[in-house]
């Protein structure tokens, strides 16, 4: 299996759909509540991109914004910005653009391979060029990310970017804005161009949220769930939403930020949970079994996606989540961290396993969920 990033798609459209006008001023098709939600999901990322389009049309400065962010980072022992990230198929880059000249992060410019010379002449002091491929390998590029510690992709446009990615299914989360106005210019750029996208009527996006922010409403997808039982093919896949549920949790330096999600053996997200929902002792697999009734017939061929390994003792509370699981007949559990032993030793696998249960651990994401605890393990 190869290793991407998770990829997190970002975009504000008219509501007829186009993301800019032919002003040649960029569009302001955000207000301020929007934009500081936009920084906030910056700040979470390792590194943003855009296409070289974008870059000679907007020169964004794609900089974390808020001081105060800025500052986790650093404190999380990262930049204060992420790195930023392109691509381009004809190497026609401005080195003064804000791109390039803002922000103490790395730059990293993907350009086909017949594009690398002219890319790298032009920009190769104040960036590292990379040749990726002819036509650009799309999976090569993110696998490549991966590789030098890229764990969530924050991708904001343009147009040809999203296509790319909406066709490609290489995507994890979209986040749409639509604007209160039409632009209504037939030669405005469009958020997606005419292409053979997998997300028809018989396969369409799952909306996770519609959240209003003043005058704009946000619309965040996921993609459908991958066909059929929830097998090995897409066990990463819910593991991952797992991992990114875990990120809500309320910070506490006496307990892990856990996320858990419930899925029926026909792909049904049962429920969902997170440490510290609803109340400060709260486990996530707790607060996700206590969405579901106990006598619901599909919990007996469900399984458990969960970023750490389940509890067995627990301090503030009397049953612990394997105990829970054990009590609901949930035959399987998928985690990506076994829980190390800060705060006490935990066999959940073990006793989950010895009860006939099936676990299955999947490192990949291991780091990941660390890197959501790094505050309980100081250097
Ligand atoms: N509202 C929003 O959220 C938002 C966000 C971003 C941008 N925008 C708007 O989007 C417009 C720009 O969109 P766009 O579609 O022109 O630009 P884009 O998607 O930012 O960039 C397209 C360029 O990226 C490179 N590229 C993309 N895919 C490639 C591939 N498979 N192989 C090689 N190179 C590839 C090419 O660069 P080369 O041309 O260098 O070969 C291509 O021309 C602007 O009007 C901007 O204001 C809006
Ligand atoms: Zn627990």
């Amino acid at each position: 299996m190869t290793v991407r990033p998770y990829v997190l798609l970002s975009v504000a459209s008219s509501i007829d759909g186009h993301i800019d006008d032919t002003s040649g001023m960029p569009l302001a098709l955000s207000n301020e509540a929007d934009f500081d939600r936009v920084d906030e999901v910056r700040a979470g990322c390792d590194a943003i991109l855009v296409g070289a389009g974008t870059i000679r049309a907007d020169d964004p400065r794609l900089l974390v914004r808020s001081p105060d962010r800025r500052a986790a980072r650093v404190a999380r022992g990262l930049g204060p910005t992420p790195l930023k990230v392109t691509l381009t198929g004809r190497g026609d880059l401005d080195p003064s653009a804000r791109f390039f000249t803002l922000g103490d992060t790395g730059k990293l410019v993907y350009a086909t391979s017949g594009a690398v010379a002219r890319a790298a002449g032009a920009v190769g002091a104040v960036a590292t060029v990379v040749d990726a491929g002819d036509p650009l390998d799309l999976p090569g590029v993110l696998a490549d990310l991966a590789a030098r510690g890229v764990r969530r992709l924050m991708v904001e446009g343009g147009g040809a970017v999203h296509t790319m990615f909406l066709s490609a299914g290489l995507f994890d989360e979209l986040h749409l804005v639509i604007a209160p106005f039409l632009v209504g210019d037939p030669d405005a750029p469009r958020f997606l161009a005419a292409g053979a996208y997998p997300y028809g009527p018989g396969n369409p996006l799952r909306l996770a949220e519609a959240r209003p922010l003043g005058d704009v409403v946000l619309l965040r997808y996921l993609p459908p769930p991958a066909s059929g039982v929830p097998g090995p093919r897409t066990d990463l896949a819910w593991l991952r939403e797992a991992v990114e549920l875990s990120r809500r949790c309320p910070r506490s330096d006496s307990a892990f930020a856990v996320g858990a999600v419930v899925v029926a053996a026909d792909g049904e997200v049962l429920a969902t949970g997170h440490s510290r929902e609803s109340s400060p002792h709260d486990h996530a697999e707790e607060a996700a079994l206590a969405k579901i009734a106990p006598d619901d017939p599909r919990l007996a061929a469900a399984t458990v996606y969960t970023s750490l390994e389940p509890c067995t003792t627990r301090a503030s509370r009397p049953v612990s989540c394997t105990d829970l699981i054990l009590a609901a007949g949930i035959p399987r559990v998928v985690l990506a961290w076994r829980e190390p032993g800060v705060f006490t030793d935990c066999v959940g696998a073990e006793t989950l396993r010895e009860a006939g249960r099936t676990v299955v651990e999947l490192p990949e994401l291991a780091a990941e969920v660390r890197a959501v605890n790094a505050h309980l393990f100081p250097a």
